[in-house]
Order: structure tokens, then C-alpha cells, then sequence
């Protein structure tokens, strides 16, 4: 067999978590057999034939025979990096598992970088790949009226099927691939078995990154009209992995994988996933960034709970979304003339007017219980799903199913209070005939205890009135990672030799920290905070500032093999963890350590992009109870000195099992600002379980 040095790790295709819709899927197949994925590491033939030829050596010792091999081999993995999913029974799958391995931080070593660099000829020609449920191509923010011809690296295809035909893709829609292996026939035979979009999420996806619609006009560069236009100028790719269902898209982690592969021989530019892949399955993102390509990722829908940010590696963008404007004030008249301003996430009236008032009925938790036989007709419905001692639990019934209660009872209107953010689309329909309001829980408890308190005098008749600005319908600015895959477009497109690291840092270092008014961006959650580094990360995104960076922290893509290592947990995910060697000594535009326990000392090197003769000057925010000292604190560059490295030495105070602290290291120069936050704990203890 032809796998003597191969090192190889398995995974059961895991969970999906798709943005907007959050939808679970695994990838199954027939009765005692399962997919699996084999991951291989670095490609390690010339030619991709050779690549899965040897793939099929290496099963074909396992399962008896080439032809048992080519009928269990889902997907090959060939271009970007070498494995394949197979359908295998657990037992075949053990008995791969136990072929020898290499250690695993020889895994992702000798990658060869730099040999598929895309080449030099960006224009506005950059490609971005979109990984989603498809597009629909009649959409006019994919008209090429106006484009040259397709760029002559381009290797990728169009891949013809029912409703789509060779004429949907064009010098705009440059290429179109579906990956239906691994996913039911129940399914697909309700989907269009090509890369037709028969759900929109990847049409709004593909048009937020780089719709031409009007803006293509007006586009001037990125200084201007960047921040609503994505990149209208870019070239889209298409990769559908994500199909409809009932209960909305779903996919599996095989075949997002070759589309990765497939986008890296392709010669795309930006890959776009506005998808989560629980268990950290980025490898195949590491090998898409050491050729050059960068990955943005959002970070899922889940949240505001900490630690519920996906999509982490540090070498991909991982976008969370943000609302531009924070908080939108709905004055709330209870029927003591007692005015409360609710910090409304959506709201619809339809005819309300403007001082109607009425009965308001309170149903705690909102459980079904509480709700069986409720007559909410005419009346205003509050759910409240706190607890008076302050603990808080998630609401019994769902914010649909509570505007379904309110409509169907006859109801006319909903306040919920909590938070919910993954809703927002949807908020119309659910709406539709009556008020709805989300308020922030702290809003939702006045409103219960003046339900509770004024209810002794002013018997059951408290009200709800609306005023000013509550019809208006507000309309949502949210950055999701489309967008900023357009924006990394436009900055590939002005520096086409930046890293995709130098491209991350000059997103994070010029992001930024306050909203439009100065003023401190908030923490979406249960009680309202000052938003802090775990909250916004970098910090609201800065296209402008961005294309200028000053500053940038680079990172050799080679480098990340010395930090992670990426490895099978418990034979179900592969997973690229952290090595012995601590990730803050990476070059990251960010520094967190999350066990300080004595002194210790870290280097940053920062790159001049910007003017050639520069002085930087460091300011340096100090974080509560660790002191940070710089060195040096002046940075010169001229001509002959580009780069410089300093050394940041964090010494903790105390002997504390402290919680986390935030400070950050910024470099000025007259009005540049290169910041990076920096995230510290305390601790004494090896291990130690946070349940703050
Ligand atoms: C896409 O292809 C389908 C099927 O061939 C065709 O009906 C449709 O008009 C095409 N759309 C565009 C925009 O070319
Ligand atoms: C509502 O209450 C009635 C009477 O107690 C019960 O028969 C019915 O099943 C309940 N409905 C729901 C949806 O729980």
C-alpha cells in the first residue's frame, strides 16, 4: 500500500450550525455504514489523480479492492490538501484510525506554500468564494454588464443541472459547483440538483460580499462607499453545500470540505462560509490561508451567553454580527403615565395610533401552561422570563410561538423581554397585524413590577400606549461576514500581496471601539453592559481605516504549524488545538493570556504598509491589577528599517484567581492609531473552572 508516510486523522462529518437559520444535519448514509472524513495533511503527488490514486491504494488494502474503494469514496480531497470522506463501517473506520501515525505536529509541516499563489493581476478582479446554499443568478446585483473578461487564472467551472444552465454563470458569476454527496435523497429531492439557490440565504450572502447593483456606479475606492457595497466589482464563485429543508438549510462538514479544496484549486481569492463548524474543523480553512487565500467565517448566531463565539482558529476572519445602530428608543406609556424607554429591538404597529391604550396581561415565563386558555384578546401580552431572585431562564415558549398566541388569540401586541437576535429577519412575518417589542430584561421587570405594585390601585388596567417613534420600522445595518468578505475583497484588490494575516490585522488594528457617537458599544445580553475584547473583538470594522493600516502584525502561514496541531478528539472531529507552544507568542494583532501566573515577557513585530518615514509612538492602556510594560516605546521605520519588533512584559500584581482584565497596546503616529487589545487572567491554580 502506498501510504507509508501518510498521517491520517478521522472524523464523523459533524454538526452544521447555519447563520440565520441554525439548522443540525449529519451526514449519514446507509444502514451500519457512516461517512467519514480521512485528513491526510499536505498534498504530496504532483498531479491531483496521483493524490487520489493514492487515497485508493490506502483503502483498497482495507476494504479488498479498488472497486469497493471507488464505491465508498465520497469525496476526494486533492488540491488544497489530501484525504477523502468515505462511507465506512465503524470497524473499517477503527482500523484506519490504527494505521500508523506520524506525530501529530508533523501533520501540517512542509506545506507548500507560496506554490499556488494566485498571481499578481487583481484589478478589481478579486474572487470570492461563496460557500453557502447557492445563488440565484436572475438577481440584478449579479448582472455583468460592464465586466472584462473572466480572469485568466481562473480554473474553476460551471456545473450544469436542473434550473441551472451554462448561461447562469457569467463574467460575474464566475464559477459553480454543488456538493450533494452525503446528503439524503429525502432531501434532495426537494432541492434543485445544481448550484440553483432554492433557499436565498446564499443569494444574500453572495450580493452583501459583492452584489454590483447600484453601487458599481459609484464606487470610488475604498475610502467611500465601501462600507455599503461589499465589493460590487469582485467576481463570485459559487459552492453549494448548504441545501433546503423544511427546517432550513443543511449540509455536512464533508462536503464543505471539498469545497474548499475545490476553491483552492479554483484560484479564488476570499472564502466566504457564513456557516459554523462545531469542533474547530478549520483545516481545511489553514490550508486554503497558506496558499494565499483568506477565510472569513462568521461566528454563528449563538450568544449573547459567552463563549458561544465559533470559528476561532486564528487564522481565519471570524466576523460576528453587529447592529450599527445600538439601541433604538421605543417610549413604552404605562397607564400611570409612568414612561419607559424600551431598548426595542424590532418592533411593527399596525394601526396604532399614536396614544391607543391597552390592557396589558402579564404571563411570567410565558410557559404554555401559563398561557393554555389565556384570553389575550385585545390585549398587550409581556413575557418576562426572569426570576425575581435574578437568575434568569430562557423563555418556556419561543418569541414565534408567543406572537403566534397573541395572533391567533386575537391579541394586540407582544413585549418579550429578552434579547433575541437571530429573529430579526423573520420579526415581519411573525409581527404581521401586531406590536411587537423586545425589551431588555431589566425593562421587562419594571413593566412586572408595575404590573404587580399599580395593580392594587388602579385595579387590571394597565396599559400600553405608543408614541413618537414607535410605527416607524427600523432597518437593520448589520456587518455579517459577506460583508466583510467584500471588504477584504477591496482590500485584496489594493494590496495584493498582503498576507492573509496582514489583511486580518489591518481589519482589527484600525477597527472600531466606540459606535459612530463616540460612545461605548454595548454587550447585547441579559442586563445591558459596556461591551468588552470577548464582546466586539477588534471592534466595529473600519473599511476606510483599514485600506491604511500604518501598521500590520504579519504572520508567516508556515508559522501557525508550530502552534496548532491538528488532531482527532475522541475519534469523532478533528480538531486543530493549540500546542505546547502558547499562542500568544504568535503574531496575532492581539494579545490574551489566560494564565497569568508570574511574569512574562512576549514579542510583537510590526510591519510599515504605511508611509515609509514614520515614527509610532506607544500608548499603553494598562489592564487592572497586571502591570504591561513596552519596549521600546518609540518605533522609527525609514527606508531601510520596515519592521520592528517590541517586547510587552506582563507581570501580575497580586496572587489572585482573578477574573479576566482588558488593556491594549496602540500605536500612534499624528492621527494613525494601530491598536490591538490585550486579555489577561490571573490565576494560581493549574486548573481552574470558570463558572463566573
Ligand atoms: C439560468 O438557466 C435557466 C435554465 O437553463 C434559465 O431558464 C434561466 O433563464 C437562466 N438565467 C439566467 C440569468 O441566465
Ligand atoms: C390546555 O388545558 C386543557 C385543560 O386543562 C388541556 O386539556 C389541554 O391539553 C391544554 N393544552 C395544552 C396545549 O397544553
Amino acid at each position: 500500500m502506498g501510504f507509508s508516510s501518510s498521517s491520517r486523522r478521522l472524523c464523523v462529518p459533524s454538526v452544521l450550525l447555519v447563520c440565520l437559520s441554525m439548522i443540525l444535519c449529519r451526514a449519514q448514509g446507509g444502514s451500519s455504514r457512516k461517512l467519514y472524513i480521512v485528513y491526510l495533511g499536505d498534498v504530496k503527488h504532483d498531479h491531483p489523480d496521483h493524490v487520489v490514486a493514492s487515497h485508493h491504494d490506502m483503502l483498497a488494502g482495507l476494504l479488498g479492492s479498488k472497486e469497493e474503494s471507488v464505491a465508498s469514496v465520497v469525496y476526494n480531497y486533492k488540491h488544497g490538501f489530501s484525504g477523502f470522506a468515505a462511507m465506512l463501517t465503524p470497524e473499517q473506520a477503527k482500523q484506519l484510525a490504527e494505521f500508523p501515525d506520524t506525530p501529530a505536529s508533523e501533520l501540517l509541516h512542509g506545506t507548500n506554500y507560496g506554490e499556488d499563489c494566485v498571481q499578481n493581476n487583481y484589478g478589481d478582479d478579486v474572487i470570492i468564494g461563496v460557500v453557502d446554499t447557492g445563488i440565484w443568478p436572475e438577481s440584478r446585483s449579479f448582472s455583468d454588464k460592464g465586466y472584462g473578461p473572466i480572469p485568466s487564472r481562473w480554473k474553476g467551472k460551471c456545473q450544469v443541472g436542473p434550473d441551472w444552465g451554462i448561461n447562469n454563470c457569467s463574467r460575474k458569476i464566475i464559477g459553480a459547483r454543488f456538493y450533494s454527496a452525503g446528503i439524503s435523497d429525502e432531501i434532495l429531492k426537494t432541492n434543485s440538483l445544481s448550484p440553483r439557490d432554492n433557499h436565498g440565504h446564499g443569494t444574500h450572502c453572495a450580493s452583501t460580499a459583492a452584489g454590483s447593483a447600484v453601487e458599481a456606479a459609484s464606487f470610488h475606492g475604498l475610502a467611500k462607499g465601501v462600507a455599503r457595497g461589499g465589493a460590487p466589482r469582485a467576481r463570485i464563485a459559487v459552492y453549494k453545500t448548504l441545501w433546503e429543508t423544511p427546517r432550513g438549510p443543511q449540509g455536512g462538514i464533508a462536503g464543505v470540505l471539498a469545497a474548499i479544496d475545490d476553491a483552492i484549486y479554483d484560484g479564488v481569492d476570499v472564502l466566504s462560509l457564513s456557516l459554523g463548524v462545531p469542533g474547530e474543523n478549520s483545516f481545511g480553512a489553514l490550508h486554503a490561508v497558506q496558499k494565499g487565500i483568506t477565510v472569513v467565517y462568521t461566528a454563528g448566531n449563538n450568544g449573547p451567553i459567552p463563549q458561544t463565539v465559533g470559528n476561532t482558529s486564528p487564522w481565519v476572519i471570524t466576523v460576528a454580527a453587529t447592529k450599527v445602530d445600538r439601541s433604538f428608543p421605543t417610549v413604552i406609556t404605562l397607564g400611570n403615565k409612568q414612561q419607559i424607554v424600551g431598548q426595542s429591538l424590532y418592533y411593527q404597529a399596525k394601526n396604532s395610533s399614536g396614544s391607543s391604550f391597552r390592557d396589558l396581561i402579564l404571563a411570567e415565563l410565558c410557559t404554555t401552561d401559563e398561557l393554555n386558555g389565556t384570553d389575550v384578546s385585545g390585549m398587550i401580552l409581556v413575557c418576562v422570563p426572569s426570576r425575581r431572585d435574578g437568575s434568569v431562564l430562557t423563555p418556556l415558549i419561543t418569541f414565534p410561538q408567543a406572537s403566534q398566541y397573541v395572533r391567533n388569540g386575537g391579541g394586540s401586541g407582544l413585549i418579550f423581554a429578552q434579547y433575541t437576535n437571530d429573529l430579526l429577519s423573520e420579526t415581519a412575518k411573525l409581527c404581521n397585524g401586531i406590536a411587537c417589542v423586545f425589551v431588555d430584561p431589566d425593562t421587562g421587570e419594571r413593566i412586572r413590577k408595575y404590573y404587580f405594585l399599580d395593580a392594587t390601585s388602579s385595579t387590571w388596567s394597565q396599559h400600553l400606549g405608543s408614541c413618537g417613534r414607535f410605527l416607524q420600522v427600523h432597518v437593520w445595518d448589520v456587518y455579517g461576514s459577506p460583508h466583510v468578505s467584500g471588504i477584504v475583497a477591496l482590500l485584496k484588490a489594493q494590496h495584493p500581496h498582503w498576507s492573509p494575516a496582514a489583511i486580518k490585522s489591518a481589519i482589527i488594528t484600525t477597527a472600531h471601539i466606540t459606535d459612530e457617537r463616540g460612545m461605548p458599544i454595548l454587550a447585547e445580553g441579559l442586563s445591558r453592559k459596556t461591551a468588552d475584547p470577548f464582546d466586539y473583538g477588534g471592534g466595529n470594522i473600519n473599511p476606510g481605516g483599514a485600506a491604511d493600516p500604518g501598521l500590520v502584525y504579519d504572520i508567516d502561514p508556515r508559522e501557525y504549524n508550530k502552534f496548532f496541531g491538528c488532531t482527532i478528539i475522541r475519534r469523532t472531529t478533528v480538531s486543530c488545538d493549540e500546542t505546547t507552544l502558547p499562542a500568544y507568542h504568535l503574531n496575532l494583532p492581539s494579545i490574551a493570556v489566560p494564565e497569568l501566573r508570574r511574569p512574562i515577557t512576549l514579542w510583537r513585530t510590526v510591519t510599515n504598509v504605511g508611509k515609509v518615514d514614520s515614527v509610532y509612538h506607544a500608548q499603553v492602556q494598562s489592564l487592572t491589577g497586571v502591570r504591561m510594560e513596552v519596549e521600546p516605546i518609540v518605533l522609527v521605520f525609514d527606508a531601510m528599517n520596515k519592521v520592528h519588533t517590541f517586547k510587552v512584559k506582563l507581570s501580575p500584581m497580586w496572587k489572585l484567581q482573578g477574573d479576566y482584565t482588558f488593556g491594549s497596546i496602540t500605536w500612534r503616529m499624528e492621527h494613525k492609531t494601530v491598536r490591538i487589545p490585550v486579555a489577561t487572567r490571573m490565576t494560581i491554580h493549574d486548573f481552574y473552572a470558570d463558572v463566573a
